[in-house]
């Protein structure tokens, strides 16, 4: 049987994988500065996550959300914990997407509305909801082309409230950094009239932190830079270091009834340990801190490349703009340098996304790769 042929891959076959370092068949170290798509957290391999996840095999794997999961109370306990959103209710699920398409839902539920806005460049999932709010036509199907949304540029307060002002807006959804997007961000004052207008006009707000939250950006959700509260935040990917796990929090605002929500997967017995183990590691080795002390670093340093145009994002949710698609940049830096980046919807951006134990001396050991690389490209 072959594979539905759904992905452009790059000719390399990943066997072992290290730290901050993955390794083929052959042996051949990668530096990994994209963490899978912002999934390795902790690092490949961490020895605090692989016991955890041992020990949590050998007792229990996975039961169904039928009977009672004492592991789920820890992980909402320890989420709140780092998250300081004490007074949320946890859900959890298996993805991204499935986060969002339940925060939309939940959301649709609480308000008895069901339009969205979302903004421009936007990328929430590839299911029914959280694709229609993706601002990108070729991945909607015309079975999601039916959901009601709206899309809006990132700091226009008059056109948010002129559509909100309807009355049939369930929620609005933002990324506090976008990721697939490019790294763009709402201004401050924006984000204020975000949360200003969705409660103005009875609309959840609901921040997208899949990617952006557990401590990459060096606050633990990237919303929390300010100081708002949205009705619901989802999550996903460094959640589990590769453990496959999404979830959101809902405001105290929300009240749950029996059947709204649901999973056969969700906040298994496994999911559960791996995400506790992130969470053990996040605090163990204050690797928030560190993203953010690191991020600060890389930006200075990277504006001073020559060619690039423009360092975005924050802790190790970063990118590198230049004025040229990097699509050969990314070749010459994986087949020569062997070293994984990212890209992005913005053709011209170079994405930075690596497990946040990485060291400032690998950040160093990149650039100084970069700028040869960029050389070898200009020739
Ligand atoms: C901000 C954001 N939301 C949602 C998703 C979808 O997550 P998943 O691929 O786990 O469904 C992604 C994936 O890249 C994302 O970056």
């Amino acid at each position: 049987m072959e594979l539905f042929d759904v992905y452009p891959l790059y000719a390399i076959t990943p066997t072992r994988a290290k730290g901050v370092y993955v390794y083929d068949e052959k042996g051949t170290e990668y530096l990994d500065l994209y963490g899978g798509h912002a999934v390795i957290s902790i690092g490949h391999g961490h020895p605090h996550y692989l016991e955890r996840l041992t020990q949590q095999m050998h007792q229990i794997g996975f039961y169904s959300n039928a009977v009672q999961n004492p592991l789920q109370q820890e992980l909402a306990n320890a989420i709140g914990e780092h998250s300081c959103c004490h007074d949320y209710q946890l859900f959890l699920c298996s993805s991204g997407a499935e986060a969002n398409e339940n925060a939309l839902k939940l959301a649709s539920f609480h308000t008895g509305k069901k339009r969205v806005i979302a903004f421009n460049n936007a990328f929430h999932g590839r299911t029914s909801a959280a694709v229609a709010a993706t601002d990108n036509p070729a991945i909607n199907a015309p079975l999601n082309q039916q959901q009601a949304v709206t899309f809006l540029p990132f700091n226009d307060e008059v056109a948010l409230e002129k559509e909100l002002q309807k009355g049939d807006v369930c929620a609005v959804i933002f990324e506090g950094i976008q990721g697939v997007g490019g790294l763009d961000e709402p201004a401050e004052k924006f984000v204020y009239d975000l949360e200003r207008l969705c409660n103005t006009y009875q609309t959840c707000l609901i921040a997208d932190e899949v990617q952006a939250g557990f401590s990459r950006t060096g606050t633990f959700f990237s919303y929390q830079k300010y100081r708002i509260q949205p009705h619901i935040v989802t999550m996903a990917k460094g959640m589990g270091n590769g453990f496959p796990i999404g979830g959101i929090l809902v405001h105290p605002s929300i009240k749950a009834k029996y059947g709204l929500l649901g999973t056969t997967f969700g906040g298994n017995h496994l999911a559960c340990a791996a995400s506790l183990a992130v969470l053990e590691t996040l605090k163990n080795e204050n690797l928030q801190a560190h993203a953010k002390t690191l991020g600060a670093y890389f930006i200075a340093k990277a504006k001073d490349i020559p060619g690039v145009k423009k360092v975005k994002g924050r802790g190790l949710m970063l990118g590198m703009e230049f004025d040229f698609e990097v699509a050969e940049l990314r070749k010459e830096l994986i087949y020569t340098h062997r070293i994984f980046t990212g890209g992005s919807s913005n053709k011209k951006l170079l994405r930075i996304l690596p497990p946040l134990t990485i060291q400032q001396k690998q950040l160093d050991f990149f650039l100084e790769e970069l700028k040869t690389a960029l050389k070898t490209i200009a020739q």
